[in-house]
């Protein structure tokens, strides 16, 4: 099936618009956060005209719709990734948090001084600061998986760093500087085979519909709204709902409790347990029609468009004399991050702007990479699969342009 990008466009109104520059927006900033479908505009529109209510406290026909919609919404995304029932979706404000409830509200009771915390060298800082953190506090040790010079996770360094003392792997799916898609089911795999437990960082491949949480071999996974073509504030923790229960909570509040007395606090089960106070309502229900919206594309034709490009893309900047693209594995999601020689990055972003493409440059979050990598930054072009073979062709000539000029 051929996958019909114009009709997708006219799905997301931001993108026809015309910069300042006088040419049109080409948005390649995606791994950032991802524009949004007229659905997901619309239904925050109709969230705000027609059903506006708090949650789980009313007994009126406003605040019952939105209690409804509230917990559908849990149940779409679930389906979203296919979990089983053994697993339960708790609303966040984003992977970043998500992280942090795996760090502070597991590690605190199960990690001990000397035990390990397995990360790799391609992490997010909010995939790394949590759990120093909780290291500082336990005593617990915080180690990294090496990279290859391709931007994999080093099978051989991760099988060495494995051990009994490893209580927990949390790795990236898909790494936002370097597209890298680990293969976290064989890691999750290995993982088990020393009892540690698997959390995965999920922000950015769950936009290229990644996901899969039926294997079962994953006690946490966590992700983003923004970055799922739906509003900013949201994100979902899954994990077993055995584990969750038996993780102390983090904030606390209203709806979390189960009974208040002078005399002490009894909280409920998860998902409420882990979350204290209004949520974001409005943002939480639009993820799921975003989700929904994400579900009705054919999955096969989006990742094979989005292949396309980064084929395209990776091979034309290859071309160009004393570019350097870090990332080249073969199995990768359409992010591209680059630096050319005697030429700073943030001045190519800051010239590409001037052609209407949006692209992010600096350390992207994660300057141990950056650190491993040898660099200060990168420019990084991350593509959706709105977007077009002509607008890499129109960012390679536009960069070729601005080359000319800085070098
Ligand atoms: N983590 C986001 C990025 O990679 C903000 O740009």
């Amino acid at each position: 099936m051929n996958f019909d990008v114009d009709s997708i466009r006219n799905d997301f109104p931001i993108l026809k618009q015309t910069t300042k520059s006088g040419k049109p927006l080409v948005y390649f900033d995606n791994a950032a956060t991802a524009q949004k479908p007229q659905c997901v505009i619309d239904a925050i529109v109709k969230f705000y005209s027609e059903d506006n209510a708090n949650i789980h406290r009313g007994v009126y026909e406003l605040s019952d719709r939105t209690t409804t919609a509230y917990e559908n919404a849990r149940q779409v995304l679930k389906n979203f990734v296919k979990a089983s029932d053994e697993y339960e979706a708790v609303f966040t404000s984003g992977a970043t948090e998500a992280l942090n409830i795996v760090a502070q509200c597991w590690g605190a009771d199960n990690l001990k001084a000397g035990d390990e915390i397995l990360l790799s060298e391609m992490e997010h800082h909010a995939n790394i600061v949590p759990w120093q953190f909780i290291a500082k506090q336990t005593g617990a040790v915080v180690r990294a998986i090496k990279i290859t010079p391709s931007g994999e996770l080093d099978i051989d360094d991760f099988s060495t760093k494995l051990s009994e003392k490893t209580k927990i792997v949390s790795v990236a799916h898909a790494s936002n500087v370097l597209g890298t898609i680990n293969d976290i089911e064989s890691i999750a795999k290995q993982a088990k085979s020393v009892g540690a437990k698997v959390s995965i960082d999920a922000a950015q491949s769950s936009p290229h519909m990644l996901e899969d949480l039926s294997s079962e071999l994953y006690d946490f996974v966590s992700l983003s709204s923004h970055k799922c073509f739906a509003p900013t504030g949201s994100g979902v923790l899954y994990a077993k709902r055995e584990i969750l229960n038996s993780m102390r909570p983090w904030k606390f509040g209203g709806d979390m409790i189960e009974n208040v007395a002078w005399a002490g606090t009894s909280f409920r089960s998860a998902p409420e347990r882990f979350e204290a106070g209004t949520p974001n309502i409005e943002s939480n229900i639009v993820f799921a029609q975003a989700c929904k919206y994400l579900m009705s594309l054919d999955i096969e034709a989006v990742e094979k468009h989005e292949q396309e490009l980064l084929a395209l893309l990776s091979s034309q900047l290859s071309e160009i004399e004393g570019l350097r693209i870090f990332g080249t594995s073969k199995n990768k999601v359409s992010v591209v991050s680059f630096a050319v020689d005697g030429v700073h990055p943030n001045d190519i972003s800051v010239m590409l702007n001037n052609y209407g493409i949006a692209t992010r440059t600096g350390h992207h979050c994660a300057e141990p990479l950056m650190n491993t990598l040898g660099v200060s930054g990168t420019c990084r072009a991350s593509l959706a699969f709105y977007n077009t073979i002509e607008e890499v062709e129109f960012f390679v000539k536009s960069l070729k342009r601005i080359l000319n000029i800085l070098r």
